[in-house]
């Protein structure tokens, strides 16, 4: 394996960051907003990818959760743009540093691949300290067309140089797991224990709980 891509959201950056903050107000909603917004994020993601209406994804990010507000009936004046704010801070996962630098002291390249706007990852990672760590930060943005379209990973083969059969895919998003799969790529899916297997045409290579089991699934020790 030369490079190892992984996913942004859900994967190095925990979407749990984005509400936390925010506890105190949401109480109880907390969860079933995070939920909501990630839902209708992916869902208008998809959508307008098949309806060939894009939109960048901070806009995608803001429809989404300006639906969840109302459909939970949250209203607290100024929760809107402060969990916009927050999304562009996310928190990476505490095992992401250690993670990114085993697979980089072994010599394997490392990149985002996501559906992130380049200056949302930009902030995002900087913010998360994980900038120095990747290589390169790859945004779906340029094509127009979002995950799990295959052109979405072909691109990354395309900017890393290689092809897909040399590198890892690592996602906490079972979707966009089958998503890189389906387009060759080496697949680490992310999930809890327990979790179905999705019923989709391609399958992960593995299957781990966390970040920090990454490396020893790439062979690096
Ligand atoms: C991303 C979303 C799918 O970062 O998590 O592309």
């Amino acid at each position: 394996m030369k490079a190892c891509v992984f996913d942004a959201y859900g994967t190095l950056l925990d979407l749990g960051s984005a509400v936390a903050p925010h506890a105190a107000i949401l109480g109880e909603a907390a969860a079933p907003l995070l939920a909501l917004w990630r839902r209708k994020q992916l869902e208008y993601t998809w959508l307008r990818t098949l309806m060939g209406r894009h939109a960048d994804f901070e806009t995608i990010t803001r429809d989404a959760l300006a639906y969840a507000l109302e459909a939970l009936g949250l209203r607290a004046p100024d929760l809107e743009p402060q969990l916009g704010r927050a999304f562009r801070m996310l928190d990476a996962y505490p095992d992401a540093v250690a993670t990114l630098t085993r697979i980089r002291a072994a010599g394997i390249r490392t990149a985002v691949l996501s559906n992130g706007n380049p200056d949302m990852l930009g902030e995002a990672f900087v913010r998360a300290g994980l900038t120095a760590l990747l290589d390169q930060v790859i945004s779906v943005q340029p094509l127009g067309v979002y995950k799990p379209s295959p052109r979405v990973y072909a691109m990354a083969a395309e900017v890393l140089g290689l092809p897909p059969a040399e590198i890892a895919f690592v996602s906490g998003n079972a979707w966009d797991a089958a998503g890189g799969a389906n387009a060759g790529l080496h697949v680490v899916l992310i999930e809890a224990p327990g979790t179905p297997a999705e019923r989709l045409p391609a399958a992960p290579m593995a299957r781990v709980r966390a970040l920090a089991e990454v490396p020893g699934v790439l062979g690096v020790h």
